[in-house]
C-alpha cells in the first residue's frame, strides 16, 4: 500500500510517500525559518500563507519521484500544532482523497515523531520508552504498541525546545536557537556555571525548565554588568545545555528502569541534539534508537509513516480535521 502524507502544523512543509513494500519512496521538506526569522518566532498567519503556497509544487515533484500517479490513501497532520497551517494541510489531503476517490487518515503530530525512528534501517521494537522533546512538548510515554501510549511525566512550564530558544534569545542568537545554541556550546566549558538541574532530584518523572531558564537569564544579566558577556557566552550555552540534556537523560533512564523497559526512542526536535543523543546511549544500558537528523525536526515522511501504520483507520474524506490541541495519550490502537 503507497500512503501520501502531508505535515503542515508548523512551520515546515511536509510531503512524503511511503510505501508498506518498498519503504520511503519520496519526500520534500521546506523550512519556513527565513520568512519568521524577523519576527523572532513563527507569524501563525504567515505560516499558513507559505503552506498554502508550497503543498501543491511539492506535492507534484515528490509524486514524480516515486513514480506514483495516486497513493492508495492520504495520511495528514491533523493536530496538534498551529489551526490555520492545520487547516491547509487538512484541506488538501481531503480534497485529494475525495478528487482521487481514497481513504485520508488523520495523523497527531507527536504520534509521526514517535515513529520516525520506524523510518529507519534497524527500527525500534514495542514496548519501548519514548522521550519526546520539541519545541512545544517534553514528554516521557511508555509505548506498549501503536496507541498505546502511557504518558509517565511531562513538563510543568516551558518545553525543553521553548527554552532552548529562549536561552539562545537570551544570548543573542538567531530564531530558532536551539541548533545555535547547541554549536555555539561546542566551544564552551559545560562545567563553567553550575545551573539547577530541574526536578531531577524529585521522584517523579515531571521536567521543568523555567527555573534554568532564570537561571541563566540572571547570570547574563551579571556578565553583561561585568562586561564579561561577550567572552562567556559560549560557556553558558556549554553549562545551559549539559544541565537541560542531565534533566531529560536523567530522567528517561529513570523511567525506563522503572518500567523494565529495554529500549528508549528519542524523536522531536530537540532529539537533533548532539549530547542528548550522546549522553542517553552512554548512560542507558538499554538500545537507544533516534531518526536520522533530517527527521528529527517536523517532516512528511514521519506522518506518511504514521499513516501507514494506521491504515486501519482510513476513511472516506468527511471532515476537515485541525486540532489546535490534542492529547497523545487520549489515543486509542489502530481500528480492527
Ligand atoms: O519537532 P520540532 O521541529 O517542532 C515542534 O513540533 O515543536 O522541534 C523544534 C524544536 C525547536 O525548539 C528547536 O530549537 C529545537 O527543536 N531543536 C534543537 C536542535 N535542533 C532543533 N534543540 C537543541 N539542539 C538542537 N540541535
Ligand atoms: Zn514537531
Amino acid at each position: 500500500m503507497i500512503v501520501l502524507g502531508l505535515e503542515s502544523s508548523c512551520d515546515e512543509t511536509g510531503v512524503a510517500v511511503y510505501d508498506t513494500d518498498r519503504g520511503l519512496l519520496a519526500d520534500a521538506l521546506h523550512s519556513q525559518v527565513d520568512l519568521h526569522a524577523v519576527y523572532g518566532g513563527v507569524v501563525p498567519e504567515i505560516a499558513s500563507r507559505d503552506h498554502l503556497k508550497r503543498l501543491l509544487p511539492m506535492l507534484r515533484s515528490v509524486l514524480d519521484d516515486a513514480g506514483v500517479d495516486k497513493p492508495d490513501a492520504v495520511a495528514y497532520t491533523a493536530g496538534p500544532g498551529l489551526v490555520g497551517a492545520l487547516m491547509v494541510g487538512s484541506g488538501m489531503a481531503n480534497g485529494l482523497g475525495l478528487a482521487w476517490g481514497c481513504p485520508v487518515i488523520p495523523v497527531h503530530h507527536m504520534e509521526g515523531h514517535l515513529v520516525a525512528p520506524m523510518l529507519e534501517a534497524d527500527p525500534p521494537e514495542f514496548p519501548f520508552l519514548a522521550l519526546l522533546v520539541s519545541g512545544g512538548h517534553t514528554m516521557l510515554i511508555a509505548v506498549e504498541g501503536l496507541g498505546r501510549y502511557e504518558l509517565m511525566g511531562s513538563t510543568l512550564d516551558d518545553a525543553v525546545g521553548e527554552a532552548f530558544d529562549k536561552t539562545a534569545k537570551a544570548l543573542g542568537l538567531g530564531y530558532p536557537g536551539g541548533p545555535a545554541l547547541a554549536e555555539l556550546a561546542e566551544q564552551g566549558n559545560d562545567d563553567a556555571f553550575a545551573f539547577p538541574r530541574p526536578m531531577l532530584s524529585k521522584p517523579t518523572f515531571d521536567f521543568s525548565f523555567s527555573g534554568l531558564k532564570t537561571a541563566v537569564v540572571i547570570e547574563i544579566r551579571r556578565l553583561k554588568k561585568a562586561g564579561e558577556f561577550d567572552e562567556r557566552r559560549a560557556d553558558i550555552a556549554a553549562s545551559f545545555q549539559r544541565a537541560a540534556v542531565d534533566s531529560l537523560v536523567g530522567k528517561a533512564v529513570k523511567a525506563a528502569s522503572a518500567r523494565g523497559l529495554e529500549r528508549i526512542v528519542v524523536a522531536g526536535g530537540v532529539g537533533a541534539n548532539r549530547l542528548l543523543r550522546e549522553e542517553i546511549r552512554r548512560r542507558f544500558g538499554g538500545d537507544v534508537y533516534y531518526p536520522r537528523l533530517a527527521f528529527c525536526t517536523d517532516n512528511g515522511a514521519m506522518i506518511a509513516m504514521a499513516g501507514a501504520l494506521r491504515l486501519a483507520d482510513a476513511a472516506p474524506a468527511a471532515t476537515i480535521e485541525a486540532r489546535a490541541r490534542w492529547s497523545l495519550d487520549g489515543l486509542r490502537p489502530p481500528a480492527g
